[in-house]
């Protein structure tokens, strides 16, 4: 495995799915927790991340001693490259040109670091993101590449098998900084690519049959991609002692439940509890216009409906979900303080300690794409695998305003229609989130030869690699007519369609 120590970079997360990519084994830990991580792990390689901090700073963050006493290879990136040179009795100093973006860095010597694609007396584009510099190497360290403001952009001691990198490998602005960590990986800490999602699955059914025993496990379902293959996995180690629970809280798509039942029920042939809890959520909903007011009701019944079916069960000491690996990434974070409440995001965190259940999370370990892969893997079809996320409050918090069943049908044909013309337009799996959103506005049309005042439908589409940030789709206009022309006409309650073209910030992805 390679052990990535975090310095606080908001790019650490990339170093771990370029190693992943490698088809390599790897965790990212905090430098405060390091140590005990390196000694659990008896990592082949360490990678230090880059930071915010300056080594200059008295108190400032340090890699683990037993890392330099331990004799792995090291590849230290930025501030990484800066705390190794502290460390070993070079010097850095602040107060030079900052340089941020690209950069052309010259190759002087050969390494293994980038044998096969740079050569000696060459340059090629990286990104540099940075501060600070080394001033004084550490004995047994020469430089084997430069750029303008960086005269130690790669430093090196080949004996000890340590590499410093100014610029950041990890990003795409890099471009060959992949076939660099891959270097790193396979050919300098001489590790074998053995991360595959067959083995990755074997390992899991292994780990969930020994956790569990003979207990009995209850997995939520949301009908989204990570609570499915958690259960479909926990199924393969533990077949019928899994039960599944699907709360149809009645704010699903069209077609949605059904298919999720379909699947789970007849397809793979795990037990599963169809609790259709539509009148009890649209009732608690009635009259409810606040986002958040809607947000937090939905999570509360979710909880109380889940909870209460868990009884009827009985007997189950495992909780089964579907927590990926960014979530428990204890990234460090030198922002302090509480953040801003922009939503209440719907979840059901809180559960396990009420319920007093242990909790099963065979995807921990894994990125979303690697989910996705894990999926396929377990026979999960492409078009299931490749779904847009679905936010848990459903519909509810697409149609801004009160909810009522009829509003709901009218947005799930209207979704529907958008949906398919996205697909039949080949744009699906470009698109990271695309919906309808029925406005609680009504306007003048002409149909026929007769007026007509009805709904507006908004569209939203969006780009994002996790959400966080987006930027609205620059579908053609062709597109969004065909779109907006099937919707008036097929769709009854609806006369006018708009397109959202507001980024993430300002706006969010959902309206509410
Ligand atoms: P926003 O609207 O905050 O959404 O830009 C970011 C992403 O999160 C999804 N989302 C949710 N997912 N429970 C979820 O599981 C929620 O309560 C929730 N609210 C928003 C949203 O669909 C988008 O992908």
């Amino acid at each position: 495995a390679i052990l990535i120590i975090d310095f606080g970079s908001q790019v650490t997360q990339l170093i771990a799915r370029r190693v992943r990519e490698v088809g390599v084994y790897c965790e990212i830990h905090p430098f405060q927790s390091a140590a005990e991580a390196f000694e659990r792990l008896k990592p082949k390689g360490v990678i230090f991340s880059g930071g915010p901090d300056s080594v200059t700073r008295p108190g400032s963050p340090r890699a683990p001693q037993a890392v330099f006493d331990s004799g792995v290879p090291i590849l230290a990136i930025c501030y990484g490259q800066q705390t190794l040179a502290t460390q070993l009795g070079g010097k850095v100093e602040g107060g030079h040109a900052a340089e941020f973006g690209r950069a052309d860095v010259e190759i002087k010597e050969t390494s293994p670091l980038f044998e096969g694609f740079w050569e000696a007396g060459k340059r090629y584009p990286v990104w540099m993101s940075h501060g600070d510099r080394v001033t004084q190497l550490p004995e047994g360290f020469k430089v084997i590449g430069t750029s303008e403001n960086a005269p130690y952009a790669i430093a090196v001691n080949e004996e000890r098998r340590y590499y410093t990198t100014m610029f950041h490998p990890e990003v795409v602005h890099t471009p060959d900084g992949g076939k660099l960590l891959r270097n790193f990986v396979q050919k300098i800490a001489g590790i074998e690519p053995d991360w595959t999602m067959s083995a990755y699955r074997a390992e899991m059914v292994e780990k969930i049959r020994k956790q569990v025993g003979a207990g009995k496990v209850i997995c939520g379902l949301s009908g989204g991609v990570d609570s499915s293959v958690a259960a479909v996995l926990i199924h393969e180690a533990v077949g019928n002692q899994l039960t599944c629970v699907y709360v149809d809280h009645g704010l699903m798509r069209a077609g949605e439940s059904e298919q999720v039942v379909g699947l789970f029920r007849d397809h793979y042939n795990i037990p599963l509890v169809h609790v259709d809890a539509s009148e009890l959520f649209l009732g608690a909903l009635a009259g409810v216009g606040d986002p958040e007011i809607k947000r937090k009701t939905i999570g509360r019944l979710f909880i109380e409906v889940f909870e209460a079916e868990a009884k009827k069960i009985g007997g189950a000491e495992f909780l089964a979900q579907g927590t990926l690996y960014p979530d428990v990434i204890e990234s460090v974070s030198f922002s302090g303080g509480p953040s801003v409440t922009i939503k209440s995001h719907h979840n059901v965190g809180g559960l396990p300690e009420r319920m007093n259940m242990k909790l099963v999370e065979p995807l921990r370990e894994l990125f979303k794409d690697e989910v996705r892969a894990l999926g396929r893997e377990l026979g999960l079809t492409e078009a299931f695998v490749g779904r847009h996320p679905f936010p848990g409050p459903g519909l509810a918090i697409r149609i801004p305003g009160e909810i009522t069943r009829e509003k709901l049908d009218t947005l799930r044909a209207a979704d529907a229609i958008y949906l398919d013309e996205i697909r039949k337009a080949g744009l699906y799996d470009k698109i990271w989130q695309a919906f309808a959103v029925l406005l609680p506005v009504r306007t003048v049309g002409v149909m026929g030869d007769g007026r007509t005042y009805d709904s507006v439908c908004g569209l939203r589409a969006v780009t994002s690699v996790d959400g966080m940030t987006a930027d609205f789709f620059p579908f053609d206009m062709n597109f969004l007519g065909r779109a907006a022309t099937r919707i008036i006409n097929e769709v009854k309650g609806i006369n006018r369609v708009v397109y959202d073209v507001t980024s993430k910030p300002p706006g969010t992805i959902e309206w509410e």
